[in-house]
């Protein structure tokens, strides 16, 4: 028997996925890479870990995102975990700022490889494209990790409810 306030069958499942995944808390990051007009980059929550050995990230990109054309062209990428002082880079790099001024918000050095990565983060992870799946709107990518630099005490940028914690 259903409670009130809770839905089965016959519920607009939309809407209720939208709001259930609102109520998943997550870490933000930075994805970056360098495509044939400079480098872009975008935030995302959709980071997971995924494999120890080999040291591998998995990540969402959607198909209309600037970002994507250049992993589905095998650009290595940084992803840069924020930490909670933060917002304003996520922020700006979730579209609030034009792809062109994005990288004057915030501290950007380059990684061993030549790719910008943010100080002042929890960890910078250089990595480069292991695997691409498309599903719908995005693709599952993998990231295969090839260094790590890790940042100050951990205390993360956290996405939840729309907002941040
Ligand atoms: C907190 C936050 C998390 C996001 N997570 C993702 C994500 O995991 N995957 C994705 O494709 N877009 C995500 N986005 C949306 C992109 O960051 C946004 O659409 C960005 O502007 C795309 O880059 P572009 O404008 O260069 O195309 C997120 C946005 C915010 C603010």
């Amino acid at each position: 028997m259903a409670e009130a306030g809770t839905s089965f069958e016959g519920s607009d499942v939309d809407v209720d996925f939208r709001n259930a995944m609102r109520r998943l808390s997550s870490a933000v990051a930075i994805v970056v890479a360098e495509g044939v007009d400079g480098f872009t980059g975008m935030a995302a929550t959709s980071i997971t870990s995924l494999t120890l050995e080999p040291p591998a990230v998995l990540i969402c990109v959607n198909k209309s995102a600037s970002l994507h054309a250049c992993i589905q062209d095998g650009a290595p990428f940084t992803v840069n975990l924020l930490s909670r002082h933060q917002r304003e880079v996520s922020a700006a790099f979730g579209g609030a700022v034009a792809r062109e001024l994005r990288f004057t918000v915030g501290q950007w050095t380059r990684d061993p490889y030549g790719i910008p990565m943010l100080d002042d983060t929890q960890a910078n992870l250089s990595c480069v494209v292991d695997g691409i799946m498309a599903y719908g709107t995005h693709s599952i990518v993998v990231g295969r990790v090839r260094h790590v630099r890790l940042t100050g005490e951990i205390a993360p940028l956290i996405y939840q409810d729309g907002t941040y914690l």
